[in-house]
């Protein structure tokens, strides 16, 4: 027996933003990230939306990159102070993860950051307020996810909460907000979300509900990411981004991941690569390493008109070339006497991270570590 968690209400396509007129609530708090959505006019479009609905609303602003402890403890101190009924998260993956955590803390003051990253700890909320996600990034699908990732700066360490409370009510799902990524952030979050989907296809929790969700979104994936890549003011093409982004976010947040964003995790904590990128390099190796224990890759071989999994991993790497993104860790400045330092660290972090227990082959620590020494150089992995 197995359940699906999707938002209650999902609006999508380019406008849908206007939705938020409709929305019932006395006082909405808005967090967002460091500028990009006030630059482009969609948080005055908010705040005037919300006005419309008879909501008066309060700003959060300045949510950085990996958004860290202190940020969602600064939030829920305004939180405190505001009052609100509605909570929203505007703009990138960060923005949202953290006003998820800022809404737990905010719902129950006593709890700790300890408590909270056990899987599934989260205790009922929506008793003080309930939350909107407005994305405008097409890589983490967080939107309609029950996860989000906080960052402990002081240990280097992203912490996963996972728990069905934070999955949002309501997501907004507009691809207009979605113009305002540069390439690389196009390139590195659209991969983010194909890690999502071809993650989510062979876990071990994968359902016919999120094998549906997670196929759809790499079809829809090859296609308009090279074409949101080389031509950003395209709509129609980042809308088609921004729906298989939250279809990836449906499909992994009920399926779960496995051992690419394990590794990720660790080497973004560690060495500030962007999490997408990182995804892009590991994709390859981890489905050769795969592929051993399960037969799905080929159908997704199979829906880009190839055959193997090998051809599918050869797909990923043609799509990253076409998206600017290196095929190595090295390539990207990490230095070697540091990676070594801390390799057999991470490797350990890695295999105990939650994301390796739904993938689809159980690595042994030896086998992980020739992951990241592969990926580091930019070889294939053999086993
Ligand atoms: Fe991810």
């Amino acid at each position: 027996m197995s359940t699906f968690i999707v938002p209650r209400e999902t609006y999508h396509g380019l406008g849908s933003l206007e939705n938020l007129k409709a929305i019932e609530g006395k006082k909405a708090v808005i967090v967002t990230g460091s500028g990009s959505m006030k630059k482009y006019g969609f948080l005055d479009k908010t705040i005037n939306l919300l006005k419309e609905a008879g909501m008066e609303s309060a700003v959060f602003e300045g949510v950085e990159a990996d958004p860290s402890v202190e940020t969602v403890m600064r939030g829920v101190a305004f939180f405190n102070r505001e009052k609100p009924d509605i909570i929203i998260g505007l703009g990138g993956c960060s923005a949202i993860d953290a006003a998820k955590a800022m809404w737990v803390f905010y719902e129950y003051p006593e709890a700790t950051f300890e408590e909270i990253i056990k899987p599934f700890s989260v205790k009922p909320l929506r008793n003080k307020a309930r939350f909107v996600a407005i994305p405008s990034t097409s890589g983490t699908g967080t939107e309609a996810t029950c996860a989000s990732i906080i960052t402990d700066t002081g240990k280097g360490i992203k912490y996963p909460i996972v728990s069905y409370e934070i999955c949002p009510d309501i997501a907004i799902v507009d691809g207009d907000l979605a113009k305002s990524m540069p390439k690389n952030v196009t390139a590195d979050t659209g991969m983010d979300a194909l890690s999502h989907d071809v993650e989510a296809f062979v876990a071990a929790l994968a359902s016919p509900y999120s094998d549906a969700m997670a196929l759809d979104s790499i079809r829809s994936i090859f296609v308009n990411l090279p074409r949101a890549f080389e031509d950003g003011n395209n709509l129609e093409v980042r809308q088609a981004m921004h729906d298989a982004s939250c279809m990836g976010g449906v499909a992994f947040s009920n399926a779960l991941l496995g051992i690419v964003h394990s590794i990720a995790h660790q080497i973004g904590g560690m060495f500030s690569i962007p999490h997408g990128r990182a995804n892009a390099i590991l994709m390859p190796n981890v489905i050769r390493f795969n592929s051993r224990d399960t037969d799905k890759y080929r159908l997704l071989a199979q829906a880009l008109g190839k055959e193997t999994a090998e051809d599918f991993a050869g797909e990923i790497e043609r799509l990253r070339q076409r998206v600017g993104i290196e095929g190595s860790f090295k390539a990207y400045g990490i230095d070697p006497t540091a990676w070594k330092e801390k390799l057999d660290a991470m490797v350990q972090n890695a295999m105990d991270d939650p994301c390796t227990g739904t993938n689809p082959r159980k690595p042994t620590l030896e086998e992980m570590k020739k992951i990241f020494e592969a990926c580091f150089d930019g070889k294939i992995v053999k086993f």
